[in-house]
């Protein structure tokens, strides 16, 4: 039989550790689907004694696993430390330098520096496989690069951050606040304790970041996501919502436009007749439409060890089977130049919501910034919200298709009207 794989591993939390289990659970046949054996060779955390539920002393222990990327008796480095900077980026560029393939479920290091990494990867002739780091464990990295290769993507969106789906979900199911149900979030562990990556929409953008370059060709364009999260949905929203016929999920969309590449993450109606509106609490799911295959769905466990292992492991294999392709599905030194298209030339249908006086010609007002700003409104509902005449009023509204700039341009004017008494709530449409 063929030699075995030798394998480093940079990180022993989460991820780390669920790997370990799987090679050592899988081992046998591993070593049948690889025709070789994968052998665990070293290891590297920061505390030698935590208990970590195997036994390490097979493995040579490193402190410092930038030392065990130069030093270690292995032929693939995987990464499992996280973060976007710092000691993360240093394993992969010693792994690199020194002749190994890097696996990593690293999406921020990716979205910061994957351009530079896949050239690294490439000039020292080895792989970086990452399929771990994109809805953790749907092998949508596979399926774009591999599976779809033969089609031109026009689009590729999802639901890529499970935390804020389930947040979501709960606010749904339960009509509780956001920051009530996030709070659970955090109880139950699918919330960090500074939950700002995950509900501020930059974990999505992360992974949206590094679609795009996969599904278009082009350099990882992480500073031109447009990213907003969902402090701001209200269980009122998400009611409404549900009346217009949609549900409200945090989406991250890449798409060809004519006025570039448009990557954007926000809370969107998604239509209830989409697959999509579907995927519930810790889900994850992603939809890749391609000029021959049409559209394609994938849904399965975005985080969590044993998916995210899945993944991990699934890179590790390819390597043993002597498989490689391109780091971002074209090398890395023709991907394009970023193409951004600016997001206040985003076009799509829009949710208002207004809190307003009970009084006469404040509809008239409102509705003469809509004209003046070039926003044609597609229907509104007006509810009280409370029984005592004279309360405010919400009044939401849907637009047809309309330039981002002008409604927020709408937005910004009608806010000022003295007759407003909320910053007004907007929520694009999917067009889906
Ligand atoms: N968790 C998920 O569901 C998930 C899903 C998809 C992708 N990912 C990605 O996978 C990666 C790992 O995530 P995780 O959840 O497994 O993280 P984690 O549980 O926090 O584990 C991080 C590991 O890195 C070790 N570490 C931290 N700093 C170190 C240093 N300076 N030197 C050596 N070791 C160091 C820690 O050591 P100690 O254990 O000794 O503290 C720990 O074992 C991240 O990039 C994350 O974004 C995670």
């Amino acid at each position: 039989m063929t030699q075995s794989l030798t394998v480093a591993v940079a990180g022993l939390g989460t991820v780390g550790a669920e790997t370990i289990r799987v090679l050592q659970k899988h081992a046998d046949l591993l070593t049948r689907r690889c025709g070789r054996e994968i052998a665990v060779t070293a290891v590297s955390a920061r505390s030698k004694s935590a208990d970590r539920g195997f036994d390490i002393a097979p493995f040579d222990w490193y402190d410092d696993p930038v030392a065990m990327a130069r030093e270690a008796d292995a032929d693939v480095v995987i990464e499992l430390i996280g973060g976007e900077d710092g000691v993360a980026k240093a394993v992969c560029e010693a792994a690199f330098e020194h002749g190994r393939h890097v696996v990593t479920a690293n999406k921020a290091l990716l979205a910061h520096h994957g351009t530079a990494l896949a050239r690294a990867a490439e000039a020292a002739g080895k792989s970086l496989n990452y399929e771990a780091a994109v809805a953790g464990g749907i092998p949508i990295v596979k399926a774009i690069r591999e599976g779809l290769a033969g089609n031109t993507i026009e689009r590729v969106y999802g639901i890529l951050n499970g935390t804020c789906n389930y947040i979501l979900t709960t606010m749904r199911e339960t009509g509780r606040s956001f920051d009530d149900v996030l709070e659970d979030a955090q109880k139950l562990g699918y919330a960090e304790a500074d939950p700002a990556f995950d509900v501020d929409g930059v974990d999505a953008a992360h992974k949206l970041a590094i679609l795009t370059s996969l599904a278009f060709g082009t350099e990882v364009d992480f500073g031109s996501v447009y990213a907003e999260g969902i402090r701001n949905i209200t269980p009122l929203d998400i009611e409404y919502a549900g009346d217009l016929g949609y549900r409200i999920k945090l989406l991250a969309v890449a798409r060809r436009t004519e006025h570039g590449i448009e990557q954007r993450v926000h809370p969107t109606m998604v239509p209830l007749d989409t697959p999509i509106a579907h995927v519930e609490g810790v889900f994850n799911a992603v939809v890749a439409e391609g000029d021959f295959v049409d559209t394609t769905v994938y849904q399965g466990r975005g985080a969590g060890g044993g998916p995210t292992a899945s993944a991990v492991v699934a890179d590790i294999v390819d390597i043993a089977r002597g498989s490689s392709v391109p780091v971002f599905a074209v090398p890395a030194g023709d991907l394009a130049a970023p193409q951004p298209a600016d997001m206040d030339l985003h076009e799509g249908a829009y949710y208002v919501r207004l809190l307003v006086q009970d009084k006469p010609g404040v509809i008239a007002d409102v509705t003469a910034v809509f004209r003046d700003e070039s926003v044609s409104m597609e229907s509104m509902i007006q509810r009280s919200q409370s029984a005592d005449e004279g309360d405010p009023v919400s009044v939401v509204m849907t637009t047809h298709n309309t330039v981002e700039k002008s409604i927020r341009g709408a937005l910004q004017r009608i806010g000022d009207l003295e007759t407003v008494v909320e910053t007004p709530r907007m929520i694009r449409i999917g067009a889906l």
